[in-house]
């Protein structure tokens, strides 16, 4: 394989991989989607598939990310014409930038409302009372490019540099004040029914959409599927273990998902939010919470500020896909790359920063059982582009470079790799791929 050119950055060491690589799975797809997606698919049921999906898909997918990633130290489109040069398999790179741009596009939408509502806590002395989870005429196209300049500021300085930093003490940041709302949101009367409904796993609502939804969460949350960490892990040196370092990514997000299911449900039964409510959910309830607590406004200012982070490090890694490709494969400057995806991002975003605030006539559009443009977005790009992504992602590791060779990637720095590599080998060469395109394949029959 290729020797790292000096060129490319590179993590400074393991952690910094780590808190990168988690600082793009902790999200809004923890905070915002997952809430979302349990509540459209019934709770604890749902919990309990992506929970399997995770251990049994998400972690197996991170290290063939990842190992691709290292081995060739290439971006996407890079790392597959490294393995098999000239073959069609490229286009598996160009997919998963059409995917990225895609996420990009609506994703920043709800990170501009985030940021919205953190500034409407500060303006208004922390007791805001405009309506958090219906924006005014036009501001959450305002918000969305503000969001979006952000991260193309952020990446055009380079992703090692910033991101390590920021992590280390944002992500204990968050920690401590999720747990404080998970408190204060379970002494709320009838938080109780919100636990149970969490906790209580009723078989007679997991259908085959709850399963999609659910294996596409574990993709979307872990970032994967779009070669994200596959990018990351490029600028990982040839010292640092696969093996453990996604272990802890996988870990922790899946963590932060489940404190956000318990931050919100109990909140949305005790208040009498509908738990189906869609993409607006948090943005409904939270702020109830907040107004229930001392000092809750102050809370709501840092909650949302924290929110807007997490959400910046994982727009940052969905635009350092596309970049890296520009950068590394056609010798555009980073800026230039940043500024032209920028650009283009907004365009296709638009629409969906419209539906969101309520003001185009297509927020009642219905396609592929979605309605509203910005959910058949979320559908198109989040979940069905996430799960062919992984499972081409998966053939062509296991088929095409060869089994083997990814294993002795991850092995040659994680000897302890060796014990579970066949059952990981068998994960991924067949188990993962026939299971993920029977659930894509039984939702278009
Ligand atoms: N994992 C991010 C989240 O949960 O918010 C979203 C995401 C980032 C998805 C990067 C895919 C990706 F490549």
């Amino acid at each position: 394989m290729s020797v790292p050119q000096p060129s490319r950055g590179q993590w400074s060491s393991q952690l910094g991989f780590i808190l990168a690589a988690a600082g793009s799975a902790v999200g809004l797809g923890n905070i915002w989607r997952f809430p979302y997606m349990a509540g459209k698919n019934g709770g604890g049921a749902f919990i309990l598939v992506y929970l399997l999906c995770v251990i049994g898909l998400g972690l197996p997918v991170m290290l063939v990310e990842i190992s691709l990633g290292r081995a060739t130290q290439k971006n996407a489109v890079g790392a597959i014409e490294a393995v098999a040069p000239g073959s069609r398999w490229k286009a598996l790179g160009y997919l998963a930038m059409l995917t990225g741009l895609g996420i990009l596009s609506y994703y920043s939408v709800i990170a501009g409302r985030v940021l919205a509502c953190c500034e409407s806590y500060v303006v208004s002395g922390f007791s805001p009372t405009a309506d958090l989870a219906s924006a005014g005429l036009g501001s959450d196209v305002v918000y969305f490019f503000v969001f979006l300049a952000l991260t193309v500021f952020v990446v055009a300085g380079g992703v090692q540099r910033g991101i390590e930093r920021w992590a280390k003490v944002l992500m204990p940041m968050l920690l401590l004040i999720m747990a404080a709302i998970i408190v204060r949101g379970l002494m709320l009367p009838g938080a109780g029914a919100g636990v149970r409904w969490l906790l209580e796993v009723d078989f007679s609502k997991i259908h085959l959409d709850t399963i999609l939804d659910a294996m596409a969460q574990a993709f979307f949350s872990l970032s994967l599927g779009m070669g994200a960490m596959l990018t990351y892990g490029s600028y990982l040196s040839k010292r640092q273990n696969i093996l453990t370092s996604g272990a802890w990514v996988v870990t922790f997000d899946t963590a932060i998902a489940i404190l956000a299911g318990f931050m919100i449900f109990p909140a949305v039964f005790a208040f009498g939010h509908d738990p189906a409510a869609g993409p607006a959910l948090i943005f409904g309830v939270l702020p109830e919470v907040f107004r229930a607590m001392f000092g809750g406004g102050v809370v709501g200012a840092v909650f949302f500020f924290l929110i807007c982070v997490a959400a910046l490090t994982s727009t940052v890694s969905l635009l350092e896909v596309i970049t890296a490709y520009f950068v590394d494969e056609r010798g555009w400057s980073r800026r230039r790359a940043v500024l032209a995806i920028g650009a283009v991002t907004f365009l296709v975003g638009l629409p969906s920063a419209l539906d969101f605030a309520g003001i185009a006539p297509w927020n009642r559009i219905a396609f592929l059982g979605q309605t509203g443009f910005l959910s058949i977005m979320d559908f198109i790009w989040g979940n069905l582009s996430l799960a062919v992504g992984s499972l081409l992602l998966c053939l062509f590791v296991a088929w095409v470079w060869g089994i083997r060779n990814a294993s002795d990637e991850i092995a040659s720095t994680s000897p302890a790799f060796r014990k579970i590599a066949p059952v990981w080998q068998f994960t991924v060469t067949w188990v993962a791929p026939a299971a993920i395109l029977a659930i894509l394949l039984t939702l278009v029959l």
